[in-house]
């Protein structure tokens, strides 16, 4: 059932609990982390998500990756572990908080040589590069879904990655609300879908992967 307002599930709890049960155990660093997600309520992408990241950063020989949102740096530790080496990560938050959090996790798993961590509005952050960038990753507040494609696509490089998390917002893309969030990834699926410029598949995983190609 869809109501305003209310989530709803985007994968069967029961398959859901398979899927998490089926992959292997974490680190002890990731898993901290996985932790502090679950005590705090902080939304970072989980484990199966996380598996895709470091995946598709080895498919593509990814050297360059591009995150809008970092949190205190779950999907960077994901990142890093599929980046080529010698590759770079530039996370990005808004709070000085998370990336001084970050910081100590990256030391912990020892990948602070791959993390170049700025503290700032994560979309000016980006204007300031020049890419290109093999995969950007997309995780800040849903409402600048629509102005982060925009901003994201002409940073990549023919074949990188723009890959957007939330792209099924738990289940309000169906459910007809008209808040800023919604709304901005109503739109950022419009254009993920439409734009002549990228190719782009919707994984029904957790809450919804968009993985958009740059043709
Ligand atoms: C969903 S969390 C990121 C989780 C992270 N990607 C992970 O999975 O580990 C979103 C983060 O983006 C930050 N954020 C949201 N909008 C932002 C913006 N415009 N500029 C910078 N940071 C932003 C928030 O402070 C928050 O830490």
């Amino acid at each position: 059932m869809i109501c305003t307002n209310q989530s709803v599930e985007i994968i069967n709890s029961d398959i859901d609990k398979y899927l998490n049960d089926l992959i292997p155990p974490r680190d002890a660093v990731l898993q901290e982390m996985e932790q502090i997600g679950r005590e705090k309520g902080f939304p970072i992408i989980g484990p199966l998500v996380g598996r895709l990241l470091c995946q598709l950063a080895q498919l593509i020989q990814a050297r360059r990756i591009f995150e809008l949102g970092s949190g205190y740096g779950y999907s960077a530790v994901w990142f890093s572990r599929g980046v080529q080496a010698g590759g770079k990560i530039i996370c990005t938050d808004g709070s000085g908080e998370n990336a001084h959090q970050a910081s100590k996790f990256f030391e912990r798993a020892r990948i602070t040589a791959f993390i170049d961590y700025r503290v700032g509005d994560a979309l000016s952050l980006l204007d300031q590069e020049s890419g290109p960038f093999d995969i950007i990753l997309n995780d800040i507040d849903k409402h600048q879904y629509a102005e982060a494609f925009k901003k994201a696509i002409p940073k990549l490089r023919k074949g990188g990655l723009l890959i957007t998390d939330n792209a099924l917002w738990h289940g309000r893309v169906v459910s007809g609300d008209k808040d800023p969030d919604t709304q901005g990834v109503l739109k950022f699926n419009q254009l993920a879908y439409q734009s002549p410029e990228v190719f782009t598949t919707i994984i029904p995983l957790r809450d919804g992967v968009a993985v958009s190609m740059k043709l």
